[in-house]
């Protein structure tokens, strides 16, 4: 517990990893100069920094906070506002004994993997262990793992996808579903279900049961929304049995609309 990181001596604890504070109140005169002990703030930043660097966020996601994630572009569906807040509300309000997520649906560049990032700093900050992986990586490395040259194998993979405090599950759904894959996610999302930790998702298909994208395509730009979403539904992808025990584990949060940031931002620049 007590190793220490540390290796340049920090001013405010000598390099202790412990600052005296005063106990008391100012208004209580008798205990004026009494002291007491806490973590210094350069160890809790040193391990807001080695959780960031084990989350394995990608570099192209490096960028997304809370804080720079905009509601107010040309053409920003009002989803988006609402789905900003309840990330900051979960980030806000995160106990893990919940053992509930998020679920992140909506169209292609509505900023889902943005806000699905976002949250995680902040409970990183607050020293909660945390980790990011792209669903179709995540399969990837698990294959790769069978290929008898390589040295991990696949529980080493699964292991922290298994046990993080937060899995960031990004792009669910995203690959043609074999019986593999279908194994495989479930026993990943049943794992974590069953020790009620958390779990992220994002998804750019249509939350509903298999076969029922024809039904339900969005009022606004159904040309555009057949291309994005590919015809499929989460159902399709993943199993009506696996969709609605992510609605167990997780709150729906909407990004409705035809609105992609990066086009607003583009055309905003131009004004
Ligand atoms: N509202 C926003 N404010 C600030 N940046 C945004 C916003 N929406 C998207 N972005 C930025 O645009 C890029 C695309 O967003 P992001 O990857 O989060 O979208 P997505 O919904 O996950 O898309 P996909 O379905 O393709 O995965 C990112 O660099 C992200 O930071
Ligand atoms: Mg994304
Ligand atoms: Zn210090």
């Amino acid at each position: 517990m007590a190793a220490t990181i540390q290796t340049e001596t920090c001013p405010l604890c000598d390099g202790t990893g412990w600052k005296s504070i005063p106990a008391g109140s100012h208004k209580d005169e008798r205990r004026i100069n009494e002291r007491r002990v806490t973590r210094c703030d350069c160890r809790l930043q040193a391990r807001n920094q080695s959780l960031l660097a084990s989350a394995r966020i990608p570099r192209r996601y490096e960028h997304c906070e809370l804080a720079s994630y905009s509601t107010d572009f040309p053409g920003a569906h009002p989803s988006l506002e609402r789905a900003h807040f309840k990330a900051f509300r979960f980030a806000q309000e995160y106990d893990p004994r919940d053992g509930v997520g998020l679920l992140f649906t909506g169209t292609i560049g509505s900023g889902k993997t943005h806000l699905a990032v976002g949250v995680i700093k902040e409970l990183m900050g607050k020293g909660v262990p945390c980790l990011f992986y792209d669903y179709r990586e995540l399969l990837k490395e698990i294959q790769n793992s069978y290929n008898s040259t390589v040295q991990t194998t696949e529980l080493d993979i699964l292991r922290p996808v298994f046990e993080t405090e937060v899995l960031v599950l990004d792009e669910l759904g995203a690959v043609k579903p074999t019986e593999w894959v279908g194994d495989t996610v479930s026993i990943i999302l049943n794992a974590r279900y069953n020790e009620s930790r958390t779990t992220i998702i994002t998804t750019n298909l249509p939350n509903l049961p298999p076969g029922e994208y024809k039904n339900n395509l969005p009022s606004t730009s159904k040309e555009a929304a057949r291309q994005a979403w590919q015809d499929k539904t989460l159902g399709d992808r993943i199993g009506e049995p696996m969709r609605s025990r992510l609605h167990e584990m997780c709150v729906i949060v909407e990004l409705d609309g035809n609105s992609d940031f990066r086009k607003g931002a583009r055309s905003a620049s131009f004004r």
